[in-house]
């Protein structure tokens, strides 16, 4: 089974011999005289995180089972043999965890909402625990002094609705305009600051095309579909926002990267634009009125039987802001995988570090990609995902982790950069709050600034949060 690490941007190159090497720490001088005051006061600093992957409670209180929770239970796909059943316990531990968020001077939380335990048949009758908790989550925050920031999906698609057909049913559109109907007239008294989908080329990909995350579809008809609806449903949640939230600012998110070419000649140029496009463009596009990249990428024009008349209107809102997500980058090359005819390369050996996934760590990449979207006309962006998975060191009630302190250091050291050369970048949303669930990889691969063991739940910050404990201060 192909892991997200090596099926890294759709195209499966290995890179499995890289994964054990750490690389070495590089001296960043500029990094380390960073402070956040440079970013401005206006600067948003918070931290994120998704409900399947902390809150555990996975039938607790009228919740409804997820796609997250039958692919974990039933498909043997989770390389540790893990569910998200307990996770971080975050439904009961919410309190003790949200101070401690803003004992690390954090100012806002990105949590997404499970929409099965808002609509535990994903539509018609509402689950008023699942509501309940989400108050509490919003008021402790608001109490605290925490800006709550709402993602309304991130990932886990009530099971009832994978079951007519989920995100290749075009009803999606129907059933998500309903889900987030109801969670902006619950929430959006108290929240002001919204997303409304997660990385949708992540979900779309990995679950209908390669079938590595829920709900395990390996198929071009089913992928294309869901694209198209998720693209839909990206625009009426923007909408539903709109008419329901007073000032709200909204936004949307995508996964990114910067695409490199592995060689100066024209079909490596080719190979990376078609990259480009997937990667890139597929989801901004047609916000943005511009329709999809079919042009470079041939094999959308198959999505047109799921197009409808109008739909290219419906497919236009004006988001306040875009959420980048950014983790590695891609080094283009031609290749014979269908549809996409390229993928993508190792970078050279000399002076490279990887993460625990076996993503380069490359810090102006994400200073490169910020140049590459505000070439078009987005108002603001946020980098609302952005963190590093490495081995953490425990010993006794400290846990070092140099390589992520570094990591964090450099790529924010970049995107201070950016907003120097006039890039309207106005926060940052590490990834993530508490070590998790991580999707297909299970437990191992940890990307917190807090340490959790799963076995006790007991937390211990490390030497990351307590370096944005300082650097937030400052
Ligand atoms: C992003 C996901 C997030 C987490 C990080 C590592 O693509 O949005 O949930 O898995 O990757």
């Amino acid at each position: 089974m192909i892991t997200r690490a090596q099926f890294l941007s759709l195209l499966g190159t290995s890179i499995s011999g890289l994964l054990l090497s750490p690389g070495k720490l590089f001296a960043d001088r500029n990094a380390e005289a960073l402070a956040a005051k440079l970013f401005g006061s206006n600067f948003i600093w918070g931290a994120a995180t998704g409900a399947y992957q902390i809150e555990g409670a996975f039938n607790v209180d009228g919740k409804g089972l997820s796609i997250w929770d039958d692919f974990s239970h039933t498909k043997r796909k989770i390389k540790d043999r893990s569910d998200g059943d307990v996770s971080c316990d975050f439904y009961h531990k919410y309190r003790e965890d949200l101070a401690l968020l803003k004992s690390l001077n954090f100012g806002a939380f990105r949590f997404s909402i499970a929409w099965s335990r808002i609509l535990p048949e994903g539509t018609g009758t509402i689950n008023r625990k699942g509501i309940d908790f989400y108050n509490q989550i919003i008021d402790t925050c608001l109490e605290l002094g925490i800006e709550p920031w709402i993602c309304l999906y991130h990932w886990d698609l009530p099971q009832t609705l994978e079951e007519k057909g989920g995100w290749a049913n075009r009803e999606v559109v129907n059933w998500f305009s309903e889900y987030s109907r109801i969670c902006t007239l619950h929430f959006g008294d108290r929240v002001k600051n919204w997303m409304v989908l997660n990385e949708p080329l992540s979900f779309t990909s990995l679950g209908y095309l390669a079938g590595i995350h829920a709900p395990g579809y390996k198929s071009i008809n089913k992928f294309l579909a869901s694209v198209h609806h998720a693209a839909l449903c990206q625009s009426a949640g923007g909408r539903i926002i709109r008419e329901n939230v007073k000032q709200a600012n909204i936004g949307t998110t995508f996964s990114c990267s910067w695409i490199d070419v592995k060689k100066s000649k024209p079909k490596f140029h080719k190979a990376s634009e078609r990259l480009d496009a997937l990667i890139n463009r597929l989801f901004i596009e047609p916000v943005l009125g511009l329709g999809y990249p079919t042009d470079t990428l041939p094999f959308l024009k198959k999505m047109e039987k799921f197009i409808q008349p109008g739909d290219l209107e419906k497919l236009k809102f004006d988001f306040d802001f875009i959420g980048l997500q950014n983790y590695f980058r891609i080094i283009g090359k031609p290749s014979l995988i269908p549809f996409i005819r390229a993928k993508n390369d190792k970078p050279d050996y000399n002076d490279v570090q990887f993460t625990d996934m076996g993503w380069e760590v490359y810090p102006e990449g994400i200073f490169k990609i910020l140049q590459r979207f505000a070439k078009y006309p987005v108002k603001e962006f946020m980098i609302s995902e952005n963190g590093a998975a490495f081995y953490d060191n425990v010993t006794g009630e400290n846990v070092h982790d140099p390589m992520r302190v570094q990591y964090f250091q450099q790529y924010l050291s970049q995107i201070l950069k950016a907003k120097q050369n006039g890039i309207p970048v106005n926060g940052y949303f590490a990834w993530t709050f508490i070590d998790n669930f991580e999707w297909a990889e299970g437990y191992k691969m940890r990307y917190g600034i807090v340490y959790n063991d799963i076995q006790n739940q007991k937390r211990i910050v490390k030497d990351s949060g307590l370096w944005f404990q300082s650097f937030l201060s400052q």
